[in-house]
C-alpha cells in the first residue's frame, strides 16, 4: 500500500477543546500528550518513517506567559516520561525549530534525549518547537550569506544550486518532505508551517480536535493519502 514515508501532523484544537469540557486551556494540551503517544504508536504500526509534529510555532511565543510557561513545562515532563519507552521501540527523536529561543534546561534535555535515540531506526519524530516556515527560509538564506562571506568562492556554486541544493540549508536537511500534513480542528491554513517543504505535501483538514484525534483518526488519514493521485504537474 501507498503509506506516507512523512506524515506531518498540526497538532490544533487543544484550547477549544478545554473550553468545551469547561476547564482551563492547559488541560486541553495535557491530554493532547496522550493523542501524541497514541500517534507514535499508530505510526510505528502503519509503517510510517517519519512523523513530524507541529507543538509550537515561532508565533506561539506571543501567549499569555503562563501558557507558554505551562506549554514548555509539558514539554520537558514530557520527555523526560516517553523518552524510555520511545527508545525502547526504535524511535529516533528530534527537535526542530529556532533554539535559540528556548530555555538552557530544555534544550539540554532535548540534546540527551536526540543523542541517546540517534541510532534508531523506526521511525524519526519529529518534534517541531519554536518553528516557522518563514524562519526556517530566513534562516536557511543566512546561512548561504555568511557561507560566502566567509568563503567567497563558494559564490559560484550557490548561484547554481537547484531546490534540492537550498534543501541542505534548511534545518529539514535530510528529512524527506512531508507526503501528507493533516491540521486537526476545523482551521484550514498552514499557519506558517512547512512553507518550502509542502509544496506538494498533500493537505488534509479534519474536524476534529487534537485531544480527540487518536489511533483511528491516524488510519483514517492513511487511509485518505492511499487514496490520493499525486501529478507533480505532470499528466497521468
Ligand atoms: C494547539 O492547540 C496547541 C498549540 C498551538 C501550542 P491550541 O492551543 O491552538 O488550541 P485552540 O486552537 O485555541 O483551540
Ligand atoms: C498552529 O496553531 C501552531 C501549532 C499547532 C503549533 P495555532 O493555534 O497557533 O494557529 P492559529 O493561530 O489558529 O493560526
Ligand atoms: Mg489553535
Amino acid at each position: 500500500m501507498n503509506i506516507p514515508v512523512h506524515m506531518s501532523l498540526i497538532m490544533d484544537g487543544n484550547g477549544r477543546w478545554a473550553k468545551d469540557k469547561g476547564k482551563e486551556r492547559v488541560h486541553g494540551h495535557f491530554e493532547g500528550v496522550e493523542s501524541v503517544r497514541a500517534c507514535v504508536e499508530a505510526a510505528i504500526e502503519t509503517g510510517v518513517k517519519y512523523l513530524s509534529l507541529y507543538a509550537f510555532s515561532e508565533e506561539n511565543w506571543n501567549r499569555p506567559q503562563a501558557e507558554v510557561d505551562a506549554l514548555m513545562g509539558l514539554m520537558i515532563k514530557a520527555m523526560a516520561a516517553e523518552m524510555p519507552s520511545l527508545g525502547r521501540n526504535g524511535v529516533r527523536f528530534m527537535v526542530i525549530g529556532n533554539r535559540e529561543r528556548l530555555a538552557p534546561e530544555l534544550n539540554e534535555m532535548i540534546d540527551s534525549c536526540m543523542s541517546s535515540t540517534a541510532h534508531n531506526e523506526t521511525l524519526t519524530l519529529i518534534v517541531m518547537l519554536s518553528y516557522s516556515g518563514k524562519w526556517d527560509i530566513l534562516q536557511a538564506a543566512k546561512k548561504m550569506a555568511l557561507e560566502v562571506h566567509e568563503c567567497p568562492e563558494r559564490l559560484e556554486e550557490i548561484l547554481e544550486m537547484d531546490v534540492n541544493g537550498f534543501d541542505r540549508y534548511l534545518a529539514t536537511a535530510g528529512i524527506p518532505d512531508p507526503d501528507l500534513i493533516v491540521r486537526t480542528s476545523g482551521e484550514c491554513r498552514l499557519s506558517n508551517y512547512f512553507l518550502w517543504q509542502g509544496a506538494y505535501s498533500e493537505l488534509l483538514f479534519v474536524d476534529t480536535l487534537w485531544p480527540d484525534f487518536r489511533k483511528d483518526e491516524f488510519r483514517s488519514a492513511v487511509e485518505y493519502y492511499t487514496k490520493r493521485d499525486r501529478r507533480y504537474g505532470k499528466v497521468k
